[in-house]
């Protein structure tokens, strides 16, 4: 079962690479790459048949890895990745059936808004850190920073259009916690399994966290 409160993955997690797996040894070698680049948590995504299996083995093979679930859309899915064990959900979302089903698992989530109104909703239900989703489509920088003043107690993680260019921006904002992306795995690299390739471009992510 999980271990990790929420409160220690938004304090240790920065940047959660969002991955779409296609075996769970895929999966397994692609987190391994990342891990050896500094990468401290991902988020495998349940969006190929494949995602359920390679979270249970990525979780077994890689313990030191932060692994969360992602696009959790439903409350069978919370059932699905709370029984695996993944340390953390993340969801597009915020439906009131889902977030109370979230709380009845007593998994930590991070639900998705992309308004006020869906951020003080995920709030009322007791959830203050929400993904920002799809980010720079809603208003990413401009938004985050209009939030911040009427809703300073709401923490976010914006994904969605996030590049190697722009991600360092978005955690400079005082309300932003983590970023979130696919553009961490390039797909030419994930298609010819260059592992190396993989594990030096996130590298060059953990890198400039620390530059
Ligand atoms: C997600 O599910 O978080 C998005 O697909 C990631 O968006 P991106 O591909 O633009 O990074």
């Amino acid at each position: 079962m999980t271990s990790l409160a929420l409160t220690d993955i938004v304090n240790n997690v920065q940047v959660l690479p969002v991955l779409t797996v296609t075996s769970p040894s895929q999966a397994v070698n692609l987190c391994q790459a990342l891990y050896q680049g500094g990468i401290q948590a991902v988020e495998i995504t349940l969006r190929t048949e494949a995602a359920l299996a390679a979270l249970a083995q990525v979780k077994q093979a890689l313990p030191q890895l932060i692994v969360s679930a992602g696009t959790v859309c439903t409350p069978e899915q919370v059932n699905q990745v709370a029984d695996i064990g993944v340390d953390f959900g993340v969801s597009p979302a915020a439906t009131a059936n889902l977030l109370n089903t979230i709380k009845d698992r007593g998994l930590p989530f991070i639900p998705g808004v992309a308004t006020p109104s869906e951020a003080m909703f995920a709030a009322e239900l007791g959830f203050n850190h929400a993904k920002l989703f799809p980010a720079t489509a809603v208003g990413g920088l401009k938004l985050l920073k209009s939030l911040a003043a009427p809703l300073p107690h709401l923490k976010f993680c914006p994904t969605g259009g996030l590049n190697q260019e722009n991600f360092i921006d978005f955690l400079q904002l005082p309300n932003v916690f983590c970023v979130g992306g696919s553009w961490m795995v390039d797909a030419e690299l994930l298609k010819a399994e260059d592992w190396n390739g993989i594990a030096a471009a996130a590298r060059r992510v953990t890198d400039a966290l620390e530059g």
